[in-house]
């Protein structure tokens, strides 16, 4: 019988648009659907988005528009991010989608009528960046460690759905298929959880606090709880509760998450599949977090790095091929733009792209630009051995999820292809036509080896690993798999070979200086602030009434300012402008900042200014137009 093989993504958030974290998981979910369906298995693959809840209702809030617009706008960004990155999605859901709506409404009643949701009252610490509750023991100096922020306390009446009940089952379930939460480390983390007594889990919020979410069936008051309609997704794509999808795919099923959101991936859904009746999944698979430049990258630390930027700039499966490598699945790595640019250039221009460069045009050139025989008594060799032991490794690393070691293998590969042509030497043998049958022979087996190679990389890069194939004669890619290897069936004897231009160019590393710095998808920017924080800022529009030079301070400058009072601020700028040109400009100050000394001057606020575009010094900010003195600026 045909296997299967289920992937999903965690359907994503749409309070912000997609980074390299998100990519990074669509694109392993992607690997591993390729790979699946590459080795015949019945494959779907489902990825989306993420629509209800506080998060989404503030941002929409923020931005002016209906929680709706907010989700549509960006869930697209989301949707049209897959074709951008050659993900190979199945389905894409969204949880404003009507039969999830209407999933998630069957699913409540199934599990309230088993009596396992009921009504009650709770007060506890609720964090709006995780969206749910958080345990005492969870909280670090009283903050979540995963937002740095203080979760609000909450107290109201809800329904609850009665996890503890299934604690001990859970904790069995776990014992009992011990990959059930891999790799290990995580499966650890979620048994530690369950040390503690479970506590039932609140899965609704009144609509007098939050309109924006999937209705209770059987209280129209109360909107269910984002978690519960979230996680619902993974059995909604697959037709639940009658579709043929879910008969085939759901006992396969493999999520794929980042260890942000194993406790509802671990300890929710496992509950709540077994309260509504349905078996557990098979796999959650939990990787690390990507830092930038050894921070944490979050929106508001300001250092968020965008797929499509990096994708436009050096190429996407120069993009695919750096994560996936980078990345020990389970562990966190870091992203940096050398590192990449870097990995680029060795493993990508050098070692790969080299290779078929050489290759191709040494066959085109000694064995009239096709595929030649193996001729005569020459026998296969050791590049033979090389592909079968590769293709194990390959298929081990897909087992246990270690991509980047597949990836390793794949390119010991390379290497050993590479060292082939220096030892064998064809441009030596090439100048003697008696070596004509060991030529061929030699260029035969190279050009074997890149096949493979190239099947081998489908699942990982498949626009480079199919620019190779053309290059040998093989246009039909989606035909070849892991027996083509073994069998050593795809590569045709007379199929003409085509060059083309480079795989990948080599990247000249750019000095990180001011103007590379502008051009980097990895921007600079504060943390976020909130616009309460925002708003306790008093900006003004000032005007220069008269300035004085201070003694002995060659950059600092006295002015007296009106701000619909007179004040005396001090400003930095005697290198840039002189009193005179001063004098009667309106300008913007900072007029609440606490007074500071500046030589043995009180200043009472802070004039803005900032560095010209030539970094010849500084320039203020002033008004396009008459402004009110006094006026507040917001
Ligand atoms: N909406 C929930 C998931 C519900 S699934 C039923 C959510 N959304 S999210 O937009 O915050 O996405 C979290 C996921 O994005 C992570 O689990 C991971 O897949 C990916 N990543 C987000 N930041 C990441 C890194 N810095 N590094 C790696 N992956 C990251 O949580």
């Amino acid at each position: 019988m045909t296997k299967s093989f289920y992937i999903t993504t965690p359907i994503y958030y749409v309070n912000a648009s997609p980074h390299i974290g998100h990519a990074y998981t669509t694109i392993v979910a992607d690997v591993l659907a390729r790979y699946h369906r590459m080795i015949g298995e019945k494959t779907f693959f489902v990825t989306g988005t993420d629509e209800h809840g506080d998060k989404v209702a503030e941002a929409a809030q923020k931005a002016g528009i209906t929680a709706q617009q907010y989700a549509d706008k960006i869930s697209a960004q989301f949707r049209s991010l897959c074709p951008e990155l050659s993900i190979s999605n199945d389905y894409f859901i969204r949880t404003t989608d009507a039969n999830h709506v209407e999933t998630v409404r069957y699913i409540l009643q199934k599990v309230y009528d088993a009596g396992d949701i009921y009504f009650g009252s709770y007060g506890g610490y609720y964090c709006f960046g995780c969206e749910r509750f958080l345990t005492e023991k969870e909280m670090v100096d009283k903050k979540c460690p995963e937002h740095s922020r203080e979760p609000r306390y909450i107290e109201e009446k809800n329904y609850f759905f009665k996890m503890s009940k299934y604690q001990d089952w859970l904790i069995n379930h776990i014992k009992k298929n011990p990959d059930f939460i891999r790799p290990e480390r995580y499966k650890n983390e979620v048994l530690a959880f369950l040390r503690d007594p479970l506590e039932d889990l609140c899965i609704s919020r009144p609509k007098s606090r939050l309109k924006w979410g999937i209705s209770l069936p059987f209280d129209e008051n109360y909107v269910t709880y984002v978690w519960f309609d979230a996680l619902i997704n993974y059995v909604t794509a697959l037709g639940y509760p009658n579709g043929q999808n879910f008969k085939t795919f759901w006992p396969v099923a493999e999520h794929l998450i980042a260890k942000d959101i194993l406790k509802p991936h671990g300890i929710y859904w496992p509950t709540m599949l077994k309260a509504a009746g349905i078996e557990p999944y098979r796999h959650l698979n939990v990787h690390g977090y990507w830092n930038i430049d050894q921070s944490k990258m979050s929106k508001s630390l300001g250092n968020i790095v965008r797929p499509l930027d990096l994708k436009d700039k050096y190429g996407l499966d120069a993009f695919r091929y750096f994560l996936l490598r980078e990345m020990v699945f389970g562990l966190d790595s870091n992203f940096s733009e050398e590192a990449f640019v870097g990995r680029l250039n060795s493993d990508l221009a050098n070692d790969l792209g080299n290779l078929v460069s050489r290759a191709v045009t040494m066959a085109v050139k000694y064995c009239d630009g096709k595929v030649p025989k193996i001729g005569g008594k020459e026998k296969t060799d050791v590049l033979q051995e090389a592909t079968l032991k590769t293709v194990a490794e390959v298929e081990a690393g897909f087992t246990d999820m270690s991509l980047h070691k597949a990836l390793i293998a794949i390119w010991d590969f390379i290497n050993i292809t590479n060292k082939y042509i220096v030892e064998n030497e064809p441009w030596a043998l090439g100048k003697d036509p008696a070596n004509k049958d060991k030529l061929s022979a030699i260029m035969h087996n190279l050009l074997s080896a890149l096949c493979s190679i190239a099947i081998l990389l489908l699942p990982f890069v498949p626009q480079t690993a199919k620019k190779i194939l053309r290059q040998i004669g093989i246009y039909e890619a989606e035909k070849l798999n892991l027996n083509s290897i073994r069998k050593n069936n795809a590569l045709k004897v007379g199929s003409t070979l085509t060059r083309c231009e480079s795989l990948f160019p080599r990247i000249v590393q750019e000095k990180r200086n001011n103007s590379s710095k502008k051009k980097s998808p990895v921007s600079n920017l504060k943390p976020e602030i909130n616009y309460e924080e925002f708003s306790r800022v008093d900006l003004r529009v000032a005007k220069i009434l008269a300035v004085e030079t201070i003694p002995r301070s060659d950059k600092l400058l006295k002015l007296k300012i009106d701000i619909g009072e007179e004040r005396i601020i001090v400003a930095g700028i005697a290198k840039d402008y002189t009193p005179e040109e001063l004098i009667g400009r309106q300008v913007l100050v900072v007029a609440n900042l606490k007074p500071v000394k500046l030589m043995g001057v009180e200043s009472y606020g802070m004039l803005l200014a900032t560095d010209t575009d030539t970094d010849k010094g500084l320039t203020i900010l002033t008004f396009d137009r008459e402004a009110k003195t006094g006026g507040n600026v917001r």
